[in-house]
Parts: C-alpha cells; sequence; structure tokens
C-alpha cells in the first residue's frame, strides 16, 4: 500500500470523524429520507436529491410526506444542514453519494432496474476521485458489480476507476441493504446493524467508517454480492415462512383448528422457532417482490429457486382464498357477493403506517368489484384512494359508522385504532384476516 494512497483514505475517514463530510442520498423516499435525518442527527451536512420536484419542495418548506417522519424532525435536519434538490451537478461536493431509488419488478415480474441505471447515470458526469457510492436499494446479487460499476466507470468524464485495492485511489463502491421495518417502534434504526460490502477493501473501510457513524454496528462482508444476498435472504426468509403459515392456515381450518392457538403456543419454544403470522397475502415493497429478483437471477445460471417459486404461489392465492372464505359467510345467510354491501377495513398493508404498496387490500377490493360486489373501505390512513401500478381503484374513505347496512365487513389490516368489539356487535358478519377479534366471541365472525 502506498503512503500516499494511505494519507488520502485516512484523510476521507479524518472528514467522516469530524464531520466535514458532506453526505448526499439520491431518493427521498421511505428508505432515503430515515437516513437522511439519521445522519443529520449525527451533525453531517445531508442533500438529499429526488426528481419528483414536490417531494424537493416540500422538504425544503421544511414539511414531511411520510406519516411517521414528522415536520419537526426535517425542520431540525435543516439546521444542521439539510436540503433537499433536483440538481445533480450538486454531487460534486458530496464526500459519499447513497443510492436508494425503487427497484420493483415489470409487467413480466422480472427485475426494474431502470430507476437504479437512470441514478447512476445521472450521477456519474459529476463523480469525482475519492468518493464513496453506496447502492442501498435491493437488488439480486451482482448488481453492483455488473450494472453500477461499468456505468459509473464509463459515465465520469475523469477515466476514474472503481477503487480494488488499497493502493488503488479511484472511485470507491459499496452495497449495503437497507433494514427499514416501518412502524416498528421496538427496534431504534440505529441499533439495526448495517451490513456492508465494499468493491475493495478501501470502500468497505470508508463505508464502514461512515455508517459507524450512524449506526451502532457495521458486519463488513466480504463483497457486495455477499451483500445483496444477504439482504434477499432475510427476504426470502420471511416470504418462505409466511406462505408455511398461510398454508398450514388452511389445513387447520379444515381440521377445525386455531393456527393462532398453534403458533402461540409453538413459540414458547426458547430456541429454533421464530413465529410468524398468517394472513390475507404479502404486502409492501419487500416480501412480495424481491425474491423474485434472486428467482430471476437463477435462471443465468441453470438454477430453480424452488421454494421461492411455491411460497410465491401460495402467497399470491392468498387474497383469493379471502373472497372463498366472504363467499361462505354470505352463502351461511343465504346471500351471495354479487349485489352485497360490502365494507373493507384497511387499505394499508400492515398495521398502522400509511403505505399501500402491493397491499393484498387492493386486490381483494377489484375482487369483490369484479364479482358485482358495492365495495366501500375505511382506513384512518387514507383519505382516498385513486391509481397504481397495478390498481385504479378511485374509491374515498368511508366514516366508520352505520356498520349494520354492510352485508359483510372484512378486516383486511388490523390497525390498532379500530374498536374491533364495537365493529362486530354492530356488523351482520365480519371476516377476519389478521386474528383483529381474538377473544371476541360471537358466531358473526369468520377467521380466515
Ligand atoms: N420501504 C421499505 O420499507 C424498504 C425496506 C428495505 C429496503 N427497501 C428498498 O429500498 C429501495 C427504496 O425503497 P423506498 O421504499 O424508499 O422507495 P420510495 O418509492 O419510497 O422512494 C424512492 C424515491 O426515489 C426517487 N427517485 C426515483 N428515481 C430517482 C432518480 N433517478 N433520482 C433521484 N430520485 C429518484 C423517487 O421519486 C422516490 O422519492 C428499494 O430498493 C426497496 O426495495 C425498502
Amino acid at each position: 500500500m502506498t503512503t500516499a494512497s494511505v494519507n488520502r483514505l485516512a484523510g476521507l475517514i479524518a472528514r467522516i470523524d469530524s464531520r466535514e463530510a458532506c453526505i448526499g442520498i439520491v431518493g427521498m423516499g421511505y428508505v432515503g429520507l430515515p437516513l437522511a435525518l439519521l445522519f443529520s442527527d449525527q451533525r453531517f451536512k445531508v442533500t438529499g436529491f429526488d426528481i419528483e420536484p414536490s417531494k424537493v419542495k416540500t422538504l425544503n418548506a421544511g414539511k414531511s410526506y411520510i406519516l411517521h417522519i414528522l415536520p419537526s424532525e426535517i425542520q431540525a435536519a435543516q439546521k444542521a444542514g439539510f436540503r433537499a434538490t433536483s440538481d445533480y451537478s450538486e454531487i460534486a461536493r458530496m464526500d459519499a453519494v447513497i443510492i436508494c431509488v425503487p427497484t420493483p419488478l415489470n409487467e413480466h415480474h422480472e427485475p426494474d432496474l431502470s430507476f437504479v441505471t437512470g441514478t447512476v447515470k445521472s450521477i456519474a458526469p459529476w463523480l469525482r476521485e475519492g468518493q464513496l457510492i453506496v447502492l442501498e436499494s435491493t437488488t439480486y446479487p451482482g448488481t453492483t458489480e455488473e450494472i453500477v460499476v461499468p456505468l459509473l466507470e464509463a459515465g465520469n468524464s475523469g477515466g476514474l476507476k472503481v477503487s480494488r485495492s488499497l493502493d488503488q485511489f479511484g472511485l470507491h463502491v459499496a452495497f449495503s441493504p437497507e433494514r427499514e421495518d416501518p412502524g416498528n417502534t421496538d427496534v431504534a434504526r440505529h441499533d439495526i446493524p448495517k451490513v456492508i460490502g465494499g468493491c475493495g477493501p478501501a470502500a468497505t473501510q470508508l463505508a464502514s467508517a461512515m455508517y459507524g457513524a450512524i449506526f451502532r454496528r457495521v458486519v463488513p462482508v466480504s463483497s457486495p454480492s455477499v451483500a445483496e444476498m444477504t439482504k434477499l435472504l432475510e427476504n426470502i426468509y420471511r416470504c418462505v415462512n409466511i406462505a408455511l403459515v398461510n398454508e398450514l392456515k388452511q389445513l387447520c381450518m379444515r381440521m377445525g383448528i386455531d393456527i393462532h392457538e398453534v403458533i402461540d403456543a409453538a413459540k414458547t419454544k426458547p430456541f429454533g422457532f421464530q413465529a410468524f403470522y398468517p394472513g390475507p397475502g404479502l404486502g409492501g415493497h419487500c416480501i412480495p417482490i424481491d425474491p423474485f429478483y434472486l428467482s430471476w437471477k437463477a435462471k443465468q445460471f441453470d438454477f430453480r429457486t424452488r421454494f421461492i417459486d411455491v411460497a410465491g404461489e401460495i402467497n399470491t392465492a392468498m387474497p383469493y382464498f379471502v373472497i372463498e372464505q366472504i363467499a361462505a359467510g354470505l352463502n351461511e345467510q343465504r346471500k351471495s357477493i354479487k349485489g352485497s354491501k360490502i365494507l373493507v377495513l384497511g387499505v394499508a398493508y400492515k398495521r398502522d403506517i400509511d403505505d399501500l404498496r402491493e397491499s393484498p387490500s387492493l386486490t381483494i377490493i377489484e375482487l369483490l368489484r369484479e364479482k358485482g360486489a358495492l365495495v366501500a373501505y375505511n382506513d384512518p390512513f387514507f383519505a382516498t384512494v385513486g391509481r397504481g401500478r397495478h390498481y385504479d381503484l378511485n374509491m374515498n374513505n368511508t366514516p366508520l359508522d352505520n356498520l349494520g347496512q354492510y352485508d359483510a365487513v372484512v378486516i383486511v389490516t388490523d390497525h390498532s385504532s379500530y374498536d374491533y368489539r364495537a365493529i362486530v356487535e354492530q356488523s351482520q358478519l365480519v371476516v377476519d384476516t389478521r386474528n383483529a377479534t381474538k377473544g371476541i366471541d360471537s358466531a358473526k365472525i369468520v377467521r380466515c
């Protein structure tokens, strides 16, 4: 290792330690914005980049567009130097650039990396020697090395190359997966260990110094691919285990056994068991999507990821199973779905959050409408539900009163503000997909 490169790397780490380092975060969404606040909390000067002008405007006005982030938090960050911009030329001023843009699936259920490639192409012309670039967006193993690095090297005007050894001082590139769990108040963000895989030892050291300033523990791994695969293992583990309990729930229903009582008993085992809960289907940006990034990549290796396929099949079928249960409940009352008035409780994909991406409620509402039901919804977090990538509902929130007018009330999201006892008392039929009515004894409830 040459003395010059040692000194330059030490200089960058010193800028992090002294908080002189400027941090740029590209993508001010559910991941990027909280991360920006975490850096601001630790007195870094943070610039948030986003292509959506309304987000830039809102943030610079000291306001928030994410429910669990308060305007006061944005304003406190502004006092520490936080600002938002759409101007990529500011990338040149940054010591580190962290990319937190979406990684959805396209219409063929394949990875859509267009947001990542778009971002990388936009920042590349502004890069300078020594900068650290970290991808946080969830993706398949190989993305950083095969997609991001070539675009960065081809797109910068100074002929900069990615540093591969400690005596090569160029661009420092790493992958570090995000482990955000929206709505989880049990674990503080800075207590969630941060996995880091650099393209070379200098990138891993630099990224470890940067994240070490805001997270209590960093976990360096040997390569970006290991870090990318780590994130997918975590999410596939959840996806497969949720599918397992969703399948066992259906068996238990046939056998007259309460799956929730079974899970509660099983989780008393102090080792070798982790509780997962059945529900109406997967939701959110991660679990329904990320596993398919790996199954797509596996095909390049002539390999079939059977667990992912089976879990996907079971979880995707859950909203259809809920429809069958609604039909069965109505059938007991000599009614059909067609023509019935049905209220869906909760459109968010999980309890107490304002995010409806991939929410099973959207599929359930669409299926009920297709079958001729008159569907309304209530959700304290959504005044309206319009149009998204996979739905076009155009509905307004319905007040939670006069529940007796509905032929069925379907609990899809178990928001904690709902009074479930009152809901059961006032309704003709309650279909509960979340065990929200646990402990309430009533013949009106169909638990599924
Ligand atoms: N939301 C979560 O709980 C969560 C958890 C772990 C990992 N992730 C992963 O993190 C990544 C980001 O997810 P998210 O939930 O924050 O998405 P998001 O949609 O909330 O935010 C992404 C932001 O990026 C912006 N953007 C898109 N293209 C851009 C570009 N070229 N330049 C600048 N800004 C651009 C969008 O306008 C948006 O504000 C995804 O890969 C996701 O899988 C999300």
